[in-house]
Protein backbone atom coordinates (compact mmCIF):
# COMPACT_ATOMS: atom_id res chain seq x y z
CA UNK A 1 0.00 0.00 0.00
CA UNK A 2 1.56 3.96 -1.19
CA UNK A 3 0.52 6.46 1.35
CA UNK A 4 -1.46 7.96 -1.93
CA UNK A 5 -3.73 4.66 -1.67
CA UNK A 6 -4.39 5.45 1.86
CA UNK A 7 -5.74 8.99 1.43
CA UNK A 8 -9.39 9.48 2.31
CA UNK A 9 -11.09 9.29 -0.98
CA UNK A 10 -10.87 12.66 -2.99
CA UNK A 11 -13.65 14.08 -5.15
CA UNK A 12 -12.96 13.70 -8.82
CA UNK A 13 -10.90 16.85 -10.41
CA UNK A 14 -12.49 16.57 -13.84
CA UNK A 15 -15.83 17.28 -15.24
CA UNK A 16 -17.34 17.07 -18.27
CA UNK A 17 -16.90 18.60 -21.12
CA UNK A 18 -18.68 22.34 -21.01
CA UNK A 19 -22.31 21.44 -21.97
CA UNK A 20 -22.22 25.30 -23.70
CA UNK A 21 -19.15 24.70 -25.58
CA UNK A 22 -20.61 24.31 -29.32
CA UNK A 23 -18.60 22.06 -31.64
CA UNK A 24 -20.38 22.92 -34.37
CA UNK A 25 -17.70 25.27 -35.82
CA UNK A 26 -15.37 23.01 -35.78
CA UNK A 27 -16.99 19.94 -36.81
CA UNK A 28 -17.32 22.19 -40.23
CA UNK A 29 -13.90 22.38 -40.17
CA UNK A 30 -12.97 19.43 -39.55
CA UNK A 31 -15.34 17.94 -42.27
CA UNK A 32 -14.45 20.36 -45.14
CA UNK A 33 -10.59 19.85 -44.20
CA UNK A 34 -11.05 15.73 -45.00
CA UNK A 35 -13.01 16.54 -48.09
CA UNK A 36 -10.73 19.11 -49.81
CA UNK A 37 -7.18 16.92 -48.57
CA UNK A 38 -7.96 14.25 -46.58
CA UNK A 39 -6.64 15.35 -43.20
CA UNK A 40 -7.11 17.82 -40.71
CA UNK A 41 -5.11 18.87 -37.78
CA UNK A 42 -6.73 21.65 -35.46
CA UNK A 43 -4.21 23.08 -32.85
CA UNK A 44 -6.21 23.80 -29.28
CA UNK A 45 -9.43 22.36 -30.42
CA UNK A 46 -10.44 20.58 -27.13
CA UNK A 47 -7.61 22.36 -25.23
CA UNK A 48 -10.13 24.21 -22.95
CA UNK A 49 -12.46 21.73 -21.06
CA UNK A 50 -12.32 17.91 -23.00
CA UNK A 51 -8.38 17.19 -23.42
CA UNK A 52 -7.78 18.71 -20.15
CA UNK A 53 -10.54 16.46 -18.45
CA UNK A 54 -9.52 13.45 -19.96
CA UNK A 55 -6.02 14.09 -18.49
CA UNK A 56 -7.30 14.46 -15.29
CA UNK A 57 -9.23 11.21 -15.46
CA UNK A 58 -5.88 9.11 -16.95
CA UNK A 59 -4.32 11.03 -13.29
CA UNK A 60 -6.56 9.48 -11.12
CA UNK A 61 -6.32 5.75 -12.51
CA UNK A 62 -5.44 3.44 -9.49
CA UNK A 63 -2.03 4.03 -9.06
CA UNK A 64 -1.42 7.77 -11.36
CA UNK A 65 0.69 8.27 -14.47
CA UNK A 66 3.80 6.13 -13.29
CA UNK A 67 2.37 3.04 -13.39
CA UNK A 68 -0.67 3.30 -15.23
CA UNK A 69 -2.88 0.73 -14.09
CA UNK A 70 -4.91 -1.17 -16.76
CA UNK A 71 -2.66 -0.33 -19.36
CA UNK A 72 -0.70 -3.13 -21.63
CA UNK A 73 1.64 -3.26 -23.91
CA UNK A 74 0.39 -2.48 -27.62
CA UNK A 75 0.37 -4.97 -29.86
CA UNK A 76 0.08 -5.07 -33.90
CA UNK A 77 -3.05 -7.05 -35.39
CA UNK A 78 -5.98 -8.37 -33.94
CA UNK A 79 -7.19 -11.56 -32.94
CA UNK A 80 -5.56 -14.69 -34.52
CA UNK A 81 -2.75 -11.90 -35.96
CA UNK A 82 -2.01 -10.01 -32.79
CA UNK A 83 1.42 -9.83 -31.63
CA UNK A 84 3.48 -7.38 -29.51
CA UNK A 85 6.39 -6.20 -31.44
CA UNK A 86 9.09 -3.60 -29.77
CA UNK A 87 10.67 -3.04 -32.92
CA UNK A 88 7.64 -1.24 -34.91
CA UNK A 89 5.93 0.16 -31.86
CA UNK A 90 6.66 0.74 -28.02
CA UNK A 91 3.59 2.02 -26.14
CA UNK A 92 0.82 0.99 -23.50
CA UNK A 93 -2.70 1.13 -24.13
CA UNK A 94 -6.03 1.79 -22.32
CA UNK A 95 -9.17 0.90 -24.52
CA UNK A 96 -11.54 3.64 -23.27
CA UNK A 97 -15.12 3.16 -22.14
CA UNK A 98 -17.15 5.38 -20.53
CA UNK A 99 -15.58 4.86 -16.99
CA UNK A 100 -16.00 9.01 -15.75
CA UNK A 101 -17.76 11.75 -17.00
CA UNK A 102 -14.63 13.07 -19.51
CA UNK A 103 -14.77 9.31 -20.98
CA UNK A 104 -18.35 9.95 -21.40
CA UNK A 105 -17.70 13.42 -23.05
CA UNK A 106 -15.10 12.05 -24.87
CA UNK A 107 -17.40 9.55 -26.51
CA UNK A 108 -20.30 12.02 -26.89
CA UNK A 109 -18.23 14.28 -28.72
CA UNK A 110 -17.29 11.29 -31.25
CA UNK A 111 -20.61 10.46 -31.66
CA UNK A 112 -21.43 14.07 -32.78
CA UNK A 113 -18.60 14.18 -34.89
CA UNK A 114 -19.50 10.93 -36.44
CA UNK A 115 -23.05 11.86 -37.47
CA UNK A 116 -21.69 15.35 -38.90
CA UNK A 117 -19.34 13.31 -41.28
CA UNK A 118 -22.27 10.85 -42.13
CA UNK A 119 -24.59 13.89 -42.76
CA UNK A 120 -22.25 16.09 -44.85
CA UNK A 121 -19.81 14.18 -46.38
CA UNK A 122 -21.78 10.38 -46.74
CA UNK A 123 -19.02 8.23 -45.35
CA UNK A 124 -21.63 5.79 -43.16
CA UNK A 125 -19.25 5.77 -40.56
CA UNK A 126 -21.02 2.79 -38.48
CA UNK A 127 -18.91 2.55 -35.11
CA UNK A 128 -16.59 4.30 -33.41
CA UNK A 129 -13.39 2.49 -30.66
CA UNK A 130 -10.89 4.54 -29.19
CA UNK A 131 -8.13 3.69 -26.59
CA UNK A 132 -4.97 5.81 -24.43
CA UNK A 133 -1.98 5.38 -25.35
CA UNK A 134 0.86 6.37 -23.04
CA UNK A 135 4.37 6.49 -24.44
CA UNK A 136 7.88 5.90 -22.04
CA UNK A 137 10.41 8.04 -22.79
CA UNK A 138 11.87 6.25 -25.71
CA UNK A 139 8.91 5.85 -27.27
CA UNK A 140 7.92 5.62 -30.57
CA UNK A 141 5.82 4.13 -33.15
CA UNK A 142 7.14 3.29 -36.85
CA UNK A 143 5.45 4.52 -40.01
CA UNK A 144 2.27 2.88 -40.28
CA UNK A 145 -1.50 2.59 -41.88
CA UNK A 146 -4.52 2.21 -39.39
CA UNK A 147 -6.30 0.28 -41.62
CA UNK A 148 -5.94 -3.68 -40.59
CA UNK A 149 -4.80 -5.93 -43.44
CA UNK A 150 -7.59 -7.94 -45.13
CA UNK A 151 -10.17 -5.72 -43.02
CA UNK A 152 -9.81 -2.48 -44.45
CA UNK A 153 -13.02 -0.88 -42.66
CA UNK A 154 -10.99 1.90 -40.28
CA UNK A 155 -12.27 4.72 -42.56
CA UNK A 156 -11.28 7.70 -40.30
CA UNK A 157 -8.46 7.88 -37.64
CA UNK A 158 -8.79 10.81 -34.80
CA UNK A 159 -5.85 11.44 -32.53
CA UNK A 160 -6.39 13.95 -29.48
CA UNK A 161 -3.16 15.34 -27.67
CA UNK A 162 -2.99 14.93 -23.28
CA UNK A 163 0.26 16.83 -22.98
CA UNK A 164 0.72 20.44 -21.49
CA UNK A 165 3.57 22.02 -21.80
CA UNK A 166 5.00 20.16 -24.48
CA UNK A 167 8.17 21.28 -25.85
CA UNK A 168 9.67 20.61 -29.81
CA UNK A 169 13.05 19.40 -27.29
CA UNK A 170 10.36 16.94 -26.21
CA UNK A 171 10.40 15.01 -29.66
CA UNK A 172 7.49 12.72 -29.68
CA UNK A 173 5.84 14.27 -33.01
CA UNK A 174 3.13 13.05 -34.87
CA UNK A 175 4.49 12.67 -38.96
CA UNK A 176 2.03 12.37 -41.39
CA UNK A 177 2.56 11.22 -45.23
CA UNK A 178 0.74 13.33 -47.47
CA UNK A 179 1.17 10.71 -50.46
CA UNK A 180 -1.57 11.57 -52.07
CA UNK A 181 0.23 14.83 -54.08
CA UNK A 182 3.17 14.89 -56.70
CA UNK A 183 4.68 16.67 -53.40
CA UNK A 184 5.11 14.00 -51.20
CA UNK A 185 5.42 16.63 -47.92
CA UNK A 186 4.95 14.98 -44.51
CA UNK A 187 3.03 17.30 -41.70
CA UNK A 188 4.79 17.30 -38.01
CA UNK A 189 2.49 17.84 -35.52
CA UNK A 190 3.55 18.49 -31.82
CA UNK A 191 1.33 16.39 -29.38
CA UNK A 192 0.10 19.40 -27.37
CA UNK A 193 -2.84 19.54 -25.21
CA UNK A 194 -6.07 20.02 -26.92
CA UNK A 195 -4.56 19.59 -30.80
CA UNK A 196 -6.89 17.25 -32.49
CA UNK A 197 -6.42 15.49 -35.70
CA UNK A 198 -8.53 13.63 -38.15
CA UNK A 199 -7.53 11.42 -41.33
CA UNK A 200 -8.42 8.86 -43.62
CA UNK A 201 -7.16 5.79 -42.11
CA UNK A 202 -6.60 4.18 -45.35
CA UNK A 203 -4.44 7.20 -47.36
CA UNK A 204 -2.04 8.74 -44.65
CA UNK A 205 0.66 6.50 -43.80
CA UNK A 206 2.05 8.36 -40.24
CA UNK A 207 4.52 7.46 -37.47
CA UNK A 208 5.43 8.72 -34.09
CA UNK A 209 8.78 9.74 -33.09
CA UNK A 210 10.52 8.92 -30.36
CA UNK A 211 8.86 11.06 -27.30
CA UNK A 212 11.91 12.39 -24.99
CA UNK A 213 9.45 11.74 -22.19
CA UNK A 214 5.48 10.58 -21.06
CA UNK A 215 3.26 11.34 -23.86
CA UNK A 216 -0.12 10.53 -23.57
CA UNK A 217 -2.68 10.40 -26.43
CA UNK A 218 -5.96 8.85 -27.39
CA UNK A 219 -5.99 7.15 -30.59
CA UNK A 220 -9.72 6.63 -31.92
CA UNK A 221 -11.03 4.84 -35.46
CA UNK A 222 -14.61 5.35 -37.09
CA UNK A 223 -15.37 2.14 -38.96
CA UNK A 224 -17.68 1.30 -41.32
CA UNK A 225 -20.33 -2.16 -40.91
CA UNK A 226 -18.43 -4.91 -42.81
CA UNK A 227 -21.45 -7.56 -42.00
CA UNK A 228 -22.17 -10.02 -44.47
CA UNK A 229 -24.56 -13.21 -44.57
CA UNK A 230 -21.92 -15.53 -43.15
CA UNK A 231 -20.00 -12.64 -40.62
CA UNK A 232 -21.58 -10.31 -38.58
CA UNK A 233 -19.34 -6.83 -37.65
CA UNK A 234 -17.82 -6.62 -35.09
CA UNK A 235 -16.20 -9.95 -35.20
CA UNK A 236 -16.62 -11.69 -31.65
C1 LIG B 1 -1.93 4.92 -33.43
C2 LIG B 1 -1.24 6.18 -33.75
C3 LIG B 1 -0.60 8.43 -33.18
C4 LIG B 1 -0.26 9.30 -32.04
O1 LIG B 1 -2.16 4.64 -32.23
O2 LIG B 1 -2.28 4.18 -34.37
O3 LIG B 1 -0.84 6.31 -34.86
O4 LIG B 1 0.22 10.42 -32.32
N1 LIG B 1 -1.10 7.16 -32.82
O5 LIG B 1 -0.40 8.93 -30.87
MN1 LIG C 1 -1.82 4.97 -36.25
Amino acid sequence: MTTDRNKPHQPTRFTAADPTENHAALFSTIEQALHTQGYSVQHGALARHLAPSLRASLETTEQGLHLPAGFQQAGIGRQGSFSTNPDIRRDNTLWLENRNPAEQAWLEFAHALRLHLNRTLFLGLFSFESHFAHYPPGGFYKKHLDAFQGQKNRMVSVVLYLNQNWLPQDGGELLLYDETSSRKNSIRVLPTMGTLVAFLSEVFPHEVLPAQRDRYSIAGWYRLNTSSTNQVDPPS
